[in-house]
């Protein structure tokens, strides 16, 4: 859980970085370590012979000889001087001589090898170090010594290294924890509770987010945020008052469809009426009674909010459409309009019979109202078909095509209507009603020779 978090990961991989740094830096060094202690042996290992030197006959006791190896801490030492080497001060091995390592001029290459060479070896070998003698004191300048004590060095030396890379790693890492939570993890909980905080009152206007963040990129979250969480408050509290002012309109309608109704029954009684300027008015005063009642109704039924959900059953298309092109039929009174059909008896398609009905029925009246207030010879075509995968209706007339209100608001409620006496619902819920189904409805002509609507209603959605 701490390591699934920002500042535990911030922890572990500056441990592991410091740590990796560390063993790039550890084998040079350590190469150095060895560099410096051979050399320090072969320095110590000529200020003995500087003994040997300074006594009568180049000679001493062995008692003497013994203390200055011991001293120099070396097997023997044997020093060159003006071409002739000669072995100076020595003393019994152990074992012959392995290798020869001369430090004059060797290469970093070759003294990181030589180094990791002496970690591998574990059996005490003897080597021989030959290197330069300071202060021109000869040509050069050999020792022999036990390379044990160098290997023990030389691991004490890499522990201390591994110790202290360690601790600066855990300090480091400590330092980067405190950082990365102070200016990222506590600015990003705050943020993550503010969130929280608006999400359980969207609409309270306090509880929007106030940038604070001393890091810019958080600066800049939470500026993104405060902007979104002000335009959602905004628009919640907007969709409010539309609620409201919807309940308000539903209230108003249902109680205006009452009164109405009941005056409608009172005009009606009028068309009896004596008065011949009584009975000429009556019949336009009881169709625009109907007219109103009908604005109620649909208002009130669009107000019920969704529809239910499709039931779905099997029919045959063109009884359906039959249905339809009747009833519109019988509507269109004296009017000169025909509507024909045109649809395959054998089609038999699955749907929502009476939600098709209602939506194949809106689009065919529209286009009989419109035909009918031209006052011209009209024609409604109605076609059923299929195709593999889907059914297809259409409605084609022949009036004026739609006007620009109602084609730039298509299918959204009450903003369409451009008919007298018209609520501009009928096509906001034949589309509402085609969704359900999964269908889709397209305007697919509308010009000064007519309008054709489609309907498409796929098969995979009515299974
Ligand atoms: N076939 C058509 N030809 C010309 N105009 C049309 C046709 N169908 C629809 N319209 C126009 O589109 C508008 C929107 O139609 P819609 O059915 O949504 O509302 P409405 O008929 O005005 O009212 P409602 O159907 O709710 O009683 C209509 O007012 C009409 O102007
Ligand atoms: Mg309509």
């Amino acid at each position: 859980m701490f390591l699934k978090s920002l500042s535990g990961r911030f922890l572990l991989l500056t441990i592991i970085f410091v740590m990796l740094a560390e063993v790039l830096i550890f084998v040079p060094s350590v190469a150095r370590f060895r560099l410096d202690y051979l050399q320090t042996r072969l320095d110590s290992s000529q200020i003995a012979t500087l003994a040997l030197l300074a006594a009568p006959d180049d000679m001493v006791t062995p008692e003497l000889e013994a203390e200055l190896l011991r001293n120099a801490d070396v097997l023997n030492v044997a020093l060159q001087r003006d071409s002739i080497r000669e072995l100076m001060l020595s003393s019994p091995m152990k074992s012959p001589i392995e290798q020869s390592f001369d430090l004059r001029g060797a290469s970093a290459w070759v003294l990181i090898r030589d180094a990791l060479q002496a970690l591998r070896h574990t059996d005490d070998r003897v080597i021989r170090i030959v290197g330069e003698p300071s202060n021109e004191a000869g040509q050069m300048i050999e020792a022999a010594l036990y390379e044990k004590p160098l290997r023990e060095a030389m691991i004490d030396y890499g522990l201390n290294i591994f110790k202290l890379s360690l601790f600066i790693s855990i300090v480091t890492g400590a330092l980067l924890f405190v950082a990365v939570r102070s200016f990222l993890v506590l600015p990003i909980s705050r943020l993550v509770q503010q969130i929280r905080a608006f999400e359980a009152a969207p609409e309270d206007a306090r509880k929007i987010i106030q940038p604070q963040a001393g890091v810019t990129e958080l600066y800049e979250a939470e500026t993104a945020i405060q902007s979104m969480q002000q335009q959602l408050s905004q628009s919640l509290k907007q969709k409010g008052r539309l609620a409201d002012l919807g309940g308000a309109v539903a209230k108003i309608s249902h109680d205006l469809r009452n009164i109405l109704t009941t005056t409608q029954l009172l005009a009606d009684r009028m068309e009896n009426s004596e008065d011949p300027a009584v009975q000429k008015t009556a019949p336009k005063l009881v169709s625009s009674l109907s007219r109103a009642v009908n604005l109620c109704e649909s208002t009130l039924r669009f107000g019920k909010a969704e529809e239910t959900a499709p039931n779905l059953t099997d029919f045959s298309m063109q009884d359906l459409l039959r249905e339809v092109v009747e009833g519109e039929t019988l509507a269109v009174g004296d009017a000169d309009i025909e509507i024909s059909l045109q649809a395959d008896d054998a089609i038999s398609m699955r749907a929502d019979r009476e939600q098709l009905y209602r939506i194949v029925s809106n689009i065919v009246r529209n286009a009989r109202q419109v035909l009918t207030a031209k006052k011209r010879q009209g024609e409604i075509r109605v076609k059923g078909d299929e195709t593999a995968d889907s059914w297809i209706i259409s409605v084609s007339d022949n009036g004026p095509g739609l006007p620009k209100k109602a084609v730039d608001n298509l299918f959204t409620p009450f903003e369409g209507g451009a008919r007298k006496g018209g609520s501009g619902l009928g096509l906001a819920i034949s589309a509402e009603l085609v969704k359900g189904h999964g269908g889709t409805i397209k305007l697919t002509a509308s010009d000064s020779h007519g309008s054709t609507f489609r309907i498409t209603l796929p098969k995979d959605s009515a299974k």
